[in-house]
């Protein structure tokens, strides 16, 4: 048995965070450990206790004073966008058509989608991301590259082909049967193998036609156990494009409605400019909003009301969206997520926003009980947060006083330097990318 231990101060989520300094709803270790047993948490507590239950020969990492805390998890973002963050100067319709549709089209190639696939999930993993929710391209070969790349290093992430077939490029449409044929191949060969799971991907409401929503309804009705992604209601002129195209819907959300896309298992990008009767669709509907804040500041696409989704009983995620969001980082994510709020006059506390990017994502997903948590049973998917990695945030937190206050410093001033590992089913990979890159630039 090689068991590991890993030591440090442990912090885990049991449940959504009330107020600043609402410890209850965390399990807060100061010298605690976690007991990796092939792959999963095999006990959690006091450095102490969970010693004892190590086998004989287990190792220790010792992360001291570091913060031990599940992996981050990403619900939104567009592996084939890794080379397009930082696109200057658009919306989001000018900007797809500028900069996002020229280079999506690089993906028909084998070799760049692996290349690019590569790339991404090893930033993913240098900024403490252990699962992602991404959209691939709409070539088959890139859900490939994706899937295969996630599966090398043992990650669970999920993913799709994006099905397009009007108002794009003539190299980036399918059509509604190969879209559908395509889909089902792809779930077929990745859907439940080792960690992947598949999301059934139509782009938006502007980019694929009625036939391709109808065969849209027609995967998420033959694969109910698929996730379904989509975006929604991101920018004005897309919510007048796309509601000009459906004439018969009451409204954007009402598309996907019709079409049967929204349930419990459904992630809708974005969500900004929403009437009370389309996020009470969502509420009843359990399908879920996602929250893309450096990508709404970006693209000029306006502010999400988190307390307004809350109020009306409608779930939300919190994710990057790269690359329309500006960094992989969920750390600066949630730093832009706090200043969104606050303009609305909203908080979010801290406790808050590592629970979102951890178990809060995680059950967004359904998938709480193997990732986003350090609990017994969990896959040991785990990133070791280093607060002062800094300078000018080891000398703030010469004044921090609580975990509180030392979570804010990290999502306020952190980055990937605060990655000081990552744990992948219980495999430190952080140091390998390290090392990788070092090689690479030699
Ligand atoms: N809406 C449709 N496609 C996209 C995309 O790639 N990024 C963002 N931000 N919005 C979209
Ligand atoms: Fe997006």
């Amino acid at each position: 048995m090689n068991d590991v231990l890993i030591r440090g101060r442990v912090l885990t989520f049991v449940a959504e965070p009330n107020g600043i300094d609402d410890t209850s709803s965390c399990h807060y270790v100061e010298d605690g450990a976690v007991l990796v047993r092939e792959g999963k948490i095999a006990a959690v507590g006091s450095y102490g206790e969970v010693s004892k239950a190590a086998g004989a020969g287990h190792s220790v990492a010792d992360h001291r004073p570091n913060l031990v805390l599940p992996g981050f998890i990403d619900t939104h973002l567009h592996f084939p966008q890794t080379q397009a963050i930082a696109s200057y100067g658009a919306q989001l319709l000018e900007w797809l058509n500028t900069y996002i549709f020229v280079e999506e089209q690089k993906f028909a190639r084998t070799a760049h989608a692996a290349e690019v696939a590569d790339r991404f999930m090893d930033e993913l993993l240098s900024n403490g991301t252990t699962t992602a929710v991404a959209y691939c391209s709409v070539h088959s070969q890139s859900v490939d590259a994706y899937f295969a790349a996630a599966e090398a290093r043992g990650m669970c992430v999920i993913g799709g082909k994006v099905m397009m077939d009007r108002n794009a490029p003539e190299q980036l449409r399918d059509t509604p049967q190969r879209s559908y044929d395509e889909t089902k191949r792809l779930i077929a060969k990745w859907h439940g193998r080792g960690r992947a799971r598949y999301a059934i991907s139509p782009r938006f409401a502007i980019t694929s036609s009625p036939e391709q929503l109808e065969m849209s309804r027609a995967l998420v009705a033959e694969h109910p156990d698929c996730y379904v992604q989509t975006h929604l209601s991101e920018n004005r002129d897309e919510i007048a494009f796309a509601t000009s195209l459906y004439p018969r819907a009451k409204d954007y959300t009402d598309i996907y409605a019709r079409y049967g896309l929204l349930n419990d298992r459904t992630f809708l990008g974005h969500c900004i400019h929403m009437s009370d009767r389309e996020v009470g669709a969502l509420a009843e509907t359990g399908a879920v909003a996602v929250f893309c804040p450096t990508s709404n500041l970006f693209l000029g696409s306006g502010l999400f009301d988190a307390a307004r989704f809350d109020k009306l009983g409608a779930r939300w995620s919190v994710a990057t969206d790269v690359g329309a969001g500006t960094s992989f980082s969920m750390l600066e994510t949630m730093d832009e997520a706090y200043k969104v709020l606050h303009l609305q006059g909203q908080r979010l506390t801290p406790l808050n926003s590592f629970y979102r990017m951890t178990r809060g994502n995680a059950l967004a997903l359904g998938l709480e009980r193997s990732i986003g948590s350090l609990e017994a049973g969990s896959d040991a998917d785990i990133v070791i947060l280093d607060a002062r990695a800094k300078s000018a945030m080891e000398y703030r937190m010469h004044t921090a006083t609580s975990l509180a206050e030392e979570l804010f410093i990290l999502q306020t001033m952190g980055d990937d330097r605060c990655i000081d590992e990552v744990y992948v089913s219980g495999k430190p990979m952080k140091t390998k990318v390290r090392r990788k890159s070092a090689l690479a630039s030699r």
